[in-house]
């Protein structure tokens, strides 16, 4: 009878309102419960109240007895899993890559060829600094990390919407990501921190001119690109290995929010990108994104007028042209976001035949740091849960046992190699390409690779006088907050970029005036 109520309620909502699909989850789900079910405990027994505690008289103290509340309890104590350390709000859904060029001229990876294959995937979008409960709209790189699930294993391709980043040395990555977060006494985000470290480190110059132009505060998830940002190594069937980048251009168009929208927004809806992913997968208007790479010979990286594994510079594309690739296109929310979306472990570590990585530091540091942060915040055997699970391929290894064991731990097949109990052996075809190394083990100082000439360009030839106007103002207005030393610091380096800019910001802040 209730039941019947709830029902015919549910159809009254959908011809009365529109309601987004969002809002419409649980009404949905009610439609389709087709079978009655009885309550149970954990372990499936079947349990008679779930709403009055056992006590020793009406108005008698709980009994220790109380299955069913400690039962419940127990485990709500321990709902949460760590927070990312970064990226720790975001969405995510799943979707297929299509291929639409043949590129086995530079690499052999079984999910790009031949044209037509599909790969089943996963992909997940972050804000990077804030809690797991922080706004969608702050202004902050956006997390892009996508998860292949290839005949050859998991590819994940972790990337941000920004073809570069801050910093080129990971022993940086810490102190830069220290900077912006939380200051340790006042638990507050601390304005003097993170312009400290920026202008001590004008390497971060080109990232801070994307992020306070207004591409620092994309509208949803759906219309900013994605890129791989470090240089990886593409190896085809010859064995013949070449750099690459990875790009994944939006199918949407880019569209970004001015400071004023995200602000307000960061208010009224702090799940906005969250939400605008979830209606348009749910109404069928799936987004899509095509892959491009750039390609780099080894020759070329000889003589590239900037390093080529440098995180915080680009490749310019008129010298290394896009080439396509395939499609991405995500079709279906997650059933259940903790489940799929919370406990997926992205770490570029997860790389098929075919793909390599380079000696870009910043990447062979980021090789080790994820899959260990997924043995503290997921646990042991992360890989086991079905999200993360190389399901296309079978896992052999010696591996076994851990906390959360979930498969038949490979069962009776011996745990040790080489064995005389198995047929197992290598794969030649997984064999990394061979590359020389001639130079003296040493902490080398990256500090005179040019840390302006590309910001220079960027200033120059990609932005339009309003988004330069737009980037001055944002800059200022956060800046402003830090102490004057730090302003000054500022100002000179963008002066370094292009006088013009170090003028605009310079009167922008004697504008604003001091904060202290
Ligand atoms: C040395 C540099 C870096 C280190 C040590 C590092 C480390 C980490 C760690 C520990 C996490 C948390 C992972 C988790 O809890 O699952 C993370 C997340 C992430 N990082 Fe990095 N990171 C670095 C640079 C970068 C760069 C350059 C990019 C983009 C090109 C990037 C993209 C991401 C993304 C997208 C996530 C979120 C993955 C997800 O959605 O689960 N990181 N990073
Ligand atoms: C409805 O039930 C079918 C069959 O059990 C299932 O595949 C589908 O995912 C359900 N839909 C919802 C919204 O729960
Ligand atoms: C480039 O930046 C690095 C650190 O980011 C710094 O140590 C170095 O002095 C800078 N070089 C120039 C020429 O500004
Ligand atoms: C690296 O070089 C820069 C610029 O020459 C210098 O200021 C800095 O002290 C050097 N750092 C180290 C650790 O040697
Ligand atoms: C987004 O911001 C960037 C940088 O300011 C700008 O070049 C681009 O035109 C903007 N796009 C839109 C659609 O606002």
């Amino acid at each position: 009878m209730y039941r019947c109520l709830l029902l015919l309620l549910a159809c009254l909502v959908r011809i009365e309102s529109s309601r987004e699909p969002a809002a419409e989850q649980l009404w949905k789900y009610l439609e389709n419960e087709s079978k009655e079910s009885t309550l149970t405990s954990s372990g499936g027994n079947p349990v008679a109240d779930k709403t009055n505690v056992l006590t020793a008289g009406e108005r008698g103290p709980l009994l220790v007895q109380d299955l069913i509340y400690f039962d419940e309890i127990q485990h709500f104590d321990r709902e949460r899993i760590p927070e990312r350390v970064v990226h720790a709000k975001g969405a995510g859904a799943f979707g297929y890559f299509v291929v639409t060029q043949d590129i086995r001229p530079y690499t052999k990876a079984t999910m790009f060829h031949p044209i037509g294959k599909k790969t089943p995937m996963v992909a997940r979008f972050s804000t990077v600094i804030g809690e797991r409960g922080s706004a969608d709209t702050a202004r902050d790189p956006r997390g892009f990390a996508l998860k292949f699930y290839t005949e050859d294993g998991i590819w994940d391709m972790v990337g941000n919407n920004t073809p570069i980043f801050f910093v080129r040395d990971p022993l940086t990555f810490i102190a830069f990501i220290h900077s912006q977060k939380r200051n340790p006494v006042t638990n507050l985000k601390d304005f003097d921190t993170f312009w400290d470290f920026i202008t001590l480190r004008p390497e971060t110059t080109f990232q801070v001119m994307r992020h306070f132009s207004d591409l620092g505060t994309p509208d949803g998830f759906r219309h900013m690109n994605g890129y791989g940002s470090n240089t990886y190594k593409l190896v085809n069937e010859e064995g013949t290995p070449v750099y690459c980048k990875f790009h994944f251009l939006t199918d949407q168009g880019i569209r970004n929010l001015t400071a004023e929208v995200a602000a307000r927004l960061e208010g009224e809806d702090p799940d906005y990108a969250t939400r605008d992913l979830y209606n348009h997968i749910a109404t069928n208007k799936f987004p899509s994104w095509t892959m491009y790479i750039q390609v780099m010979t080894f020759e070329e990286a000889e003589v590239f007028r900037w390093n080529p594994f440098d995180v915080t510079k680009v490749w310019p594309e008129t010298e290394f042209p896009l080439i396509e690739v395939g499609k991405m296109v995500l079709d279906r929310n997650p059933t259940n976001y903790f489940a799929d979306i919370e406990q997926v472990g992205f770490t570029p570590s997860n790389m098929v035949p075919g793909i390599e990585p380079s000696p870009d530091k910043m990447l062979q540091g980021r090789l080790f740091a994820y899959t260990d942060t997924h043995y503290h915040r997921i646990g042991t055997n992360h890989k086991q849960l079905p999200v993360n699970n190389p399901f296309r391929s079978q896992v052999v290894n010696t591996l076994r046992d851990g906390h959360m064991t979930y498969t038949d731990n490979q069962g009776g097949a011996p745990n040790y190699f080489p064995s005389s109990f198995s047929k197992r052996s290598g794969c030649a075809n997984a064999e990394w390409s061979r590359f020389s190394i001639v130079g003296d083990v040493a902490r080398y100082n990256s500090s005179d690779e040019d840390n302006f000439s590309q910001p220079a360009m960027f200033w120059r030839d990609e932005l339009t006088e309003y988004d330069r106007e737009a980037l001055v103002t944002n800059m200022a207005n956060h800046l402003s907050n830090a102490a004057p030393i730090f302003q000054e610091r500022m100002v000179k380096n963008v002066y370094m970029v292009d006088t013009r800019f170090g003028q605009m910001l310079h009167t922008a802040l004697l504008k604003l005036g001091p904060k202290h």
